[in-house]
């Protein structure tokens, strides 16, 4: 495919973040100028999120957590699932209070959610004190939009989509010290029939091969222990490129990197999970034994109505050869019940492929109708309340999975990542390899280190284990 993508350097707006610091260290109410930045959904979100705290610390911010002390208040949103949407239209009907006692704060409002016209619509209708609004794609123009908003007066909204181009190099405030994100695509081409992504990112488009290897080498350079590569579809990585790579490819390079860390990914499409990408993985010396790959139904009447490309079969196909080379493979995955005329049989479908993998974890959904998408337009002849029984049917036996999963890995030895502390005194929590957490004795200087950790009990899907020294 010809590669109709430019690559830019974030530079242009450098002027701006001057400007802006310059505006700011006058008009903050304290000392310095005070961000709270609320982010919503998913790692897509927070990587971007990250972003904006890099634009703003040069602008000479720091972060609160505390809305009302904030000199700028924004909401990162999420489109994905209705609930998500009420969530931060309530919670920004709570903002007009700040901003009626403290009129400077500026308000502002940013993500997949403000891709969407009808939303846009609406606040601009409804919600007059929020001063600032820009979409996915205008991220790398934050600083022009935000100073505009902080100094013309008028509220400034930057929507629409340019799904042409990549930007490199713009500033990244990373959230973690030793755990981080690593966008490797934006945007996805799936269309997936219930899902908005593929409106409010856009078109897939790979970053270039060498600038994701590169990143990922200063990454472990300063470091970071724990990497995510994020994409919507990492498996279909480097299809816009004039080089020919593959994500298999890129996770080869990378894990070629020396340096004491593991390497994550998310999210997998079953449709191009290659066995190349089972057996990178089985052979790699970083890279962690999670995989994270959603199969949405068990049936494949369903899975053909969501468009997803693959069915029941080729997905256990994988699963299969994942099990086979990967001794200690986790599979995590996500799931929807209630998908527009999905029935009851169907969705027993999804119960018995629950069964047959046993993963250690799954997210669960009831679908959710997303305006603009084709399944929203689909009969639904079954209520809420019967997809609530499906779905908590559905709960049960994943429960039941987890705990014995769990349960299987007592008196084993495993290498974890300490995160952090516990609300428990002297307790740390801590994460495998295939991303399942374990609580241990220990001191909190070993927080950010690998440690190994024997497994003494299981509660459900919580790990708990002493420190183990080899
Ligand atoms: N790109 C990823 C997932 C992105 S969205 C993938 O393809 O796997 C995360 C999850 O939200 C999806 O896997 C799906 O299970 C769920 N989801 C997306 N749209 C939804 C909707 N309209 N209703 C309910 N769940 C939805
Ligand atoms: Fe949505 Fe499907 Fe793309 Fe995932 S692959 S983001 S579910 S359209
Ligand atoms: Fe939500 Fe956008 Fe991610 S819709 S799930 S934040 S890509």
């Amino acid at each position: 495919m010809a590669n109709n993508f430019n690559y830019k350097e974030f530079k242009d707006e450098n002027n701006y973040i001057s400007m802006a610091a310059e505006v700011m260290a006058v008009r903050a109410v304290g000392e310095v100028p005070l961000a709270c930045i609320r982010t919503y959904g998913c790692q897509q979100n927070v990587a971007d999120s990250e972003k904006i705290k890099g634009m703003l610390s040069k602008m000479g911010f720091e972060f609160t957590e505390n809305a009302e002390e904030a000199d700028f208040i924004l909401f990162n949103t999420c489109a994905v699932r209705e609930h998500a949407e009420d969530r931060v239209f309530g919670n920004v009907g709570a903002l007009k209070n700040i901003k009626r006692k403290k009129p400077s704060v500026l308000i502002g409002l940013c993500g997949c959610m403000m891709e969407q016209k009808h939303v846009t619509d609406r606040l601009y209708k409804s919600f007059p004190f929020v001063g600032l609004v820009f979409g996915t794609h205008s991220l790398h123009r934050f600083p022009e939009l935000f100073y505009h908003a902080v100094t013309d007066g008028k509220r400034v909204y930057e929507t629409g989509v340019d799904d042409k181009t990549v930007y490199e190099n713009i500033p990244t405030k990373r959230d973690g010290t030793f755990k981080g994100w690593l966008p490797i695509m934006y945007g996805c081409n799936n269309f997936c029939t219930y899902c908005i992504v593929p409106y409010t990112r856009g078109r897939e488009r790979s970053r270039k091969f060498d600038d994701v290897v590169s990143e990922a080498r200063e990454m472990i350079r300063a470091g970071y222990k724990d990497i995510t590569l994020l994409g919507q579809n990492v498996n279909s990585y480097g299809k816009n490129l004039d080089e020919k790579v593959t994500f298999a490819q890129l996770l080869a390079e990378i894990d070629k990197i020396e340096g004491d860390y593991l390497l994550r990914f998310m999210t997998s499409h079953p449709k191009d999970c290659s066995k190349e990408l089972i057996d990178v993985i089985a052979d790699s010396k970083h890279i962690s034994t999670h995989l994270h790959l959603p199969f949405q139904s068990g049936n494949n009447r369903v899975l053909k109505a969501m468009n997803r490309s693959y069915d029941r079969e080729k997905y256990l196909d994988i699963i299969r050869y994942a099990k086979e080379r990967i001794p200690d493979v986790s599979l995590t995955s996500d799931v929807i019940v209630g998908f527009p005329g999905e029935t009851y049989e169907e969705f027993l479908d999804t119960v018995s492929l629950v069964k047959e993998v046993e993963f250690t974890s799954l997210f669960t959904f009831i679908y959710s109708p997303r305006e603009g998408t084709p399944a929203a337009k689909m009969p639904d002849p079954y209520t809420h309340e019967e997809k609530t029984k499906w779905f908590a049917e559905l709960l049960k036996v994943q429960e039941e999975i987890a705990a014995k999963r769990c349960a299987s890995m007592v008196d084993n030895v495993y290498r974890a990542l300490a995160e952090g502390k516990t609300d428990k005194d002297g307790i740390l929590m801590g994460r495998t390899s295939g991303n399942i957490i374990v609580e241990f004795e220990g001191d909190e200087k070993l927080i950010g280190q690998f440690v190994n950790v024997k497994i003494t009990k299981s509660r459900n899907w919580i790990l708990n284990g002493v420190l183990f020294e080899n």
